[in-house]
């Protein structure tokens, strides 16, 4: 059976403490409002007790997009901050709390200083405060990954039973690896639905070794019900969970989760692309999905088999992410097929096949010395060798 699974946005939140890209209040509205185009179901606007700016700018979002999106902000299990994110939120339809608090022990001795008791009343009494303000609450148990298992347990199901209506698991120094933290949100589905069915389970995982997409992936696999993603991957260290990299995963490979988001994906590359603008931080050019390379093809033989039919070396149309149609990148080991199809493509004949064959080898010594043969560079090949239009 096909699920559907949450798509939260912390691009915001969580993608914007990264140094450098501190985005102002106009450009924050400008970010959500392509959000919202792109379909994600909850946008994670800011934390809005860090600063004055940060509580504007969640405010702002929750007025202009909150009518048709979910938006949330991050507290610490504190009053303060839980006030400031009610504040912030509330003009949005569908706004909820989300607290964070650690589990590991790492966190509990050295962050904290108490006893892990102290520490899930904390927790508990933060949910409760939370609850006399808004009826949803998503608590997430901070360094869960790196937790004893017993006592994220006993933290979870305190806090459920306080009210909260969303768990997070966030693999927050992105230490899981896919197969232990799938197992991970397998047992605590497993238990969470026997104790309260309705409660949604979320993943929020970093890539510190590269496998944030890969995790997110084998949660949803065992039974998540929604994930925590920021656009290009941005974030702290190696960043969060690309949330390109997992909705196309998710499109490409239904055969294998059966599980769908309601992400337009036509309007990831837009999306990605107003990113790159706005913070000025670049995508890596073979990134997944939005990288410049992500569709270019430069292999003779690939190029060759694409000609023939795009699926030989395409499992996903550029279109379909909203890049134009794939890009043959002409070099020295292009074929003869590749660049009969791109002279012909510019609008010129190919003539006879002596006349082809010395244009093909003129191209051969232009792309030795160039490397990179360009649409313009074959238009000006073609022209001085006398080419008709077709
Ligand atoms: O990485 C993390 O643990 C977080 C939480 C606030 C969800 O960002
Ligand atoms: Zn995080």
């Amino acid at each position: 059976m096909e699920r559907n699974i949450i798509v939260l946005d912390t691009t915001l939140r969580d993608g914007e403490q990264v140094p450098g890209a501190k985005l102002n209040v106009e450009q924050k509205v400008e970010f959500a409002q392509q959000l919202k185009r792109l379909g994600v179901d909850i946008i994670e606007a800011g934390f809005p007790a860090s600063s004055a700016g940060d509580f504007q700018a969640v405010q702002q979002i929750a007025r202009t997009v909150g009518d048709t999106v979910s938006i949330t902000a991050l507290a610490r299990a504190v009053q303060k901050d839980i006030e400031s994110v009610y504040e912030s939120i509330k003009p949005a339809q569908n706004p909820f709390i989300h607290i964070v608090l650690g589990t590991s022990n790492i966190h509990v001795e050295k962050k904290f200083n108490r006893s892990k008791d102290a520490v899930l009343e904390m927790g508990v009494e933060a949910v409760k405060y939370a609850k006399t303000l808004l009826p949803h609450v998503q608590y997430s148990t901070e360094d869960a990954s790196r937790s004893d298992f017993e006592y994220l347990w006993a933290t979870i199901e305190a806090v459920v039973k306080a009210g909260a209506t969303i768990i997070n698991v966030p693999d927050t120094v992105g230490y899981a690896v896919p197969d232990e933290f799938g197992e991970l949100i397998r047992k605590l589905n497993e238990r969470l639905k026997n104790v309260n069915p309705d409660v949604l389970l979320s993943v929020h995982c970093h890539n510190d070794l590269g496998l944030a997409t890969a995790n997110t992936l084998a949660a949803i696999k065992n039974g998540a019900d929604k994930m925590e993603v920021t656009v290009n991957g941005l974030g702290e260290r190696a960043g969060n969970t690309s949330l390109e990299e997992v909705v196309m995963s998710l499109k490409v490979r239904d055969n294998f989760y059966h599980a769908q988001t309601a992400i337009r994906t036509a309007e990831l590359l837009r999306t990605s692309k107003l990113l790159t603008l706005l913070t000025g931080l670049d995508v890596q050019v073979n990134k997944a999905i939005t990288g410049e390379n992500a569709f270019a093809h430069s292999s003779g033989i690939h190029q060759d088999g694409l000609l023939k039919d795009k699926q030989v070396y395409e499992i996903m149309a550029p279109e379909d992410v909203g890049a134009d149609s794939m890009e043959l990148i002409l070099t020295a080991r292009s074929g003869r097929h590749a660049f009969k199809n791109t002279v012909e493509r510019l609008g010129f004949s190919t003539g006879d096949s002596d006349d082809f064959e010395q244009l093909f080898q003129k191209f051969l010594v232009l792309a030795d010395a160039k490397k990179e043969v360009y649409d313009h560079d074959v238009f000006q090949l073609a022209s001085n060798h006398g080419n008709h239009d077709a």
